[in-house]
């Protein structure tokens, strides 16, 4: 079978499906984004991109702050409700039951249930198309104490975190080795070569 040649579109897959805290410590709003990223490592310096008509991007715009709360798979539908309603009359985080809990550094409550954290401090924002993207200093992060190992070492791979692929839901489920294994797999001589894999896929 052949490629097929499609006009340009954003199907970059996949991504995270994060919940964002934004508002203030009173009047906290919840809501599901797909469009964000790491922009720079030190600083630690992340985005979202959030369409005008969202809520939650008045909030934003008022008090420059938000926090990024990390989706463990099986709160799919919970994700899904908070993407899917507006926070402008119903209170998501009630509706829900989601515990929102003080953040250490920000106005914008944390969400208890997610094992992860990161208190944002809004930088700078750009209108680049349908969406704003608001790029953030990362300032404070909370970690569940049951993700951090015995040596200090933070476990990710204990949760099966929430993705966002072209309309549909997926976890990230099954570990497939460590940052440099081809590194490794190399000075054995068992560095990775493309022909042995398309055989595997037959
Ligand atoms: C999986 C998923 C990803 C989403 N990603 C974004 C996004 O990146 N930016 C955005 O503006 N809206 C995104 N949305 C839509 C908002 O979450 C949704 O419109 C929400 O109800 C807005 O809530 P608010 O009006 O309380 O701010 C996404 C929704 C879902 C379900």
């Amino acid at each position: 079978m052949g490629k097929v040649k499609w006009k340009g579109s954003v199907l970059l897959s996949p991504v995270p499906s994060v919940m964002v805290t934004c508002g203030n410590r009173e009047k906290t709003n919840i809501i599901t984004i797909g469009w964000c990223g790491v922009v720079s490592s030190k600083p630690p310096r992340v985005y979202i991109s959030v369409r005008p008509e969202r809520y939650s991007h008045s909030l934003i715009k008022e008090n420059g702050e938000f926090v990024i709360n990390l989706t463990p798979s099986d709160m799919v539908e919970i994700c899904d409700y908070v993407g899917t309603v507006t926070g402008r009359k119903i209170d998501k985080a009630k509706k829900t039951g989601l515990t929102l809990v003080p953040s250490e550094n920000v106005e914008p409550m944390s969400i208890d249930e997610s094992p992860l954290s990161l208190e944002c401090k809004v930088i700078e924002s750009k209108e680049l198309g349908s969406h704003e993207m608001f790029i953030a200093d990362v300032i404070g992060v909370t970690v569940d104490e049951s993700l951090i190992d015995e040596n200090g070492k933070l476990r990710l791979d204990k949760v099966n975190l929430l993705v966002y692929s072209h309309g549909e839901y997926f976890t990230t489920g099954k570990k497939l080795g460590p940052i440099g294994m081809s590194m490794a797999n190399k000075k054995r001589g068992k560095l990775a070569h493309i022909s042995k894999i398309k055989r595997g896929r037959k």
